[in-house]
């Protein structure tokens, strides 16, 4: 698909996106756009070297794609000097390989984090209410009354709710239960926690000066202190080799028998075998999740280049996109990475991947580069 073919700028979109207002903005600014349309879900390599061709100023791509070495040299030899992701998320991008030839990089961070933060507390009440479980009990033609013992769940007011990342998603999603539900906070974050930490010294005042019952937070001085000692623990930390697997088989067996995990951040932060093994002996531990350590979509991308586990998780790609015995799970609600896929966020993910793209080529900075 062709939009303003006589544009100076010719900027390749690796899929159609959301809304039309990102196509206006390019179009407006003298750029050919070209959308690619064919029907396979995730694009190759080859095919995006194609798609590139001799000439092209800036490419917009998708989480789905291996942005390593091989695209950003043949994007710079097409003349290209800016891509950008259409997501928050770049562990697909290897942003050195980008820097070495010279092609700027962007994100699109804020216009998906509430919207992802609602998906992780729409998980946490259906794990914690079994809503899911309860639907297919009454498809299956299986109610024959009210009984006192049918689908008993947990509540979630007064339990503890454990956020691990506590940048823009997590502090959303922490504020959502605490605010919503009257949880008591512990969170967990290396590196940043400010915003964290002013919501709930302010919330903490409010719930003083209207006499409402207080709720509790603290920073945890360690990962295991929270998985320790939540009810609902949600993962929000970005995907890099320190927390690959950050959640293996002994962080499992911290956790209370009857908690609830959710992950909308990427699958690999989980060890999902040991998870399964976990959910199999432990019928009251539930999960929430929206993303799976092996997918299509993340084999073989997952990692920049450079990562050598990239080497073994190139072999996964035929399987099946849930670790054997996931599917199974009762305990378990699995929805195919959707925490951002709201109409509203997605046009305005298109329409700041555009800007980046936009940024570059007309020497306006880029909207939002991860690097700064
Ligand atoms: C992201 O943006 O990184 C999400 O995973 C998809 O919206």
């Amino acid at each position: 698909e062709v939009w303003n073919p006589s544009g100076k700028y010719r900027v390749v979109s690796t899929k159609p996106m959301p809304g039309t207002r990102w196509i206006d903005l390019l179009v407006q600014q003298d750029c050919r756009v070209e959308i690619c349309t064919q029907k396979k879900t995730i694009l190759s390599v080859e095919d995006i070297i194609a798609l590139i061709g001799d000439k092209c100023d800036g490419v917009i791509g998708q989480l789905t794609e291996d942005w390593g070495e091989t695209l950003f040299s043949a994007l710079s030899r097409a003349g290209g000097r800016a891509f950008s992701n259409m997501a928050v998320g770049y562990n697909n991008v290897d942003v050195n390989a980008a820097n070495k030839y010279g092609v700027a990089v962007g994100n699109t961070p804020g216009v998906l984090t509430e919207t992802t933060a609602e998906l992780a507390a729409s998980l946490s009440l259906s794990a914690a209410r079994r809503i899911v479980e309860a639907d297919e009990f009454m498809r299956a033609g299986l109610y024959d009354g009210w009984l006192p013992h049918l689908f008993v769940g947990n509540l979630l007011r007064g339990q503890t709710v454990g956020v691990i990342g506590a940048g823009r998603i997590g502090s959303a999603y922490a504020r959502m239960m605490v605010e919503g539900f009257k949880m008591n906070l512990i969170y967990y974050d290396l590196y940043q926690a400010t915003r964290l930490e002013k919501f709930v010294t302010a919330y903490g005042q409010f719930l003083k000066a209207s006499g409402e019952q207080p709720v509790t937070w603290k920073r945890a001085a360690s990962m295991d202190e929270v998985l320790r000692e939540a009810d609902v623990i949600s993962l929000h930390p970005i995907l890099d080799k320190t927390t690959y697997h950050l959640v293996n088989k002994e962080r499992l067996s911290m956790m209370k028998k009857e908690a609830i995990l959710i992950n909308c951040s990427r699958g690999p932060v989980i060890d999902e075998v040991a998870l399964v093994a976990h959910l199999k002996e432990n019928p009251m531990f539930r999960v929430g999740l929206d993303v799976f350590e092996v997918t299509k979509q993340n084999s073989p991308f997952t990692f920049p280049s450079s990562f050598i586990i990239q080497l073994s998780i190139h072999f996964f790609q035929d399987e099946p996109y849930m670790k054997p015995g996931l599917a199974e799970m009762k305990n378990a609600i699995v929805v195919p990475h959707i925490a951002s896929a709201s109409k509203w966020t997605r046009e305005g993910m298109a329409t700041l991947a555009a800007l980046n793209v936009l940024g570059k080529i007309k020497g306006y900075p880029v909207w939002h580069d991860p690097n700064k």
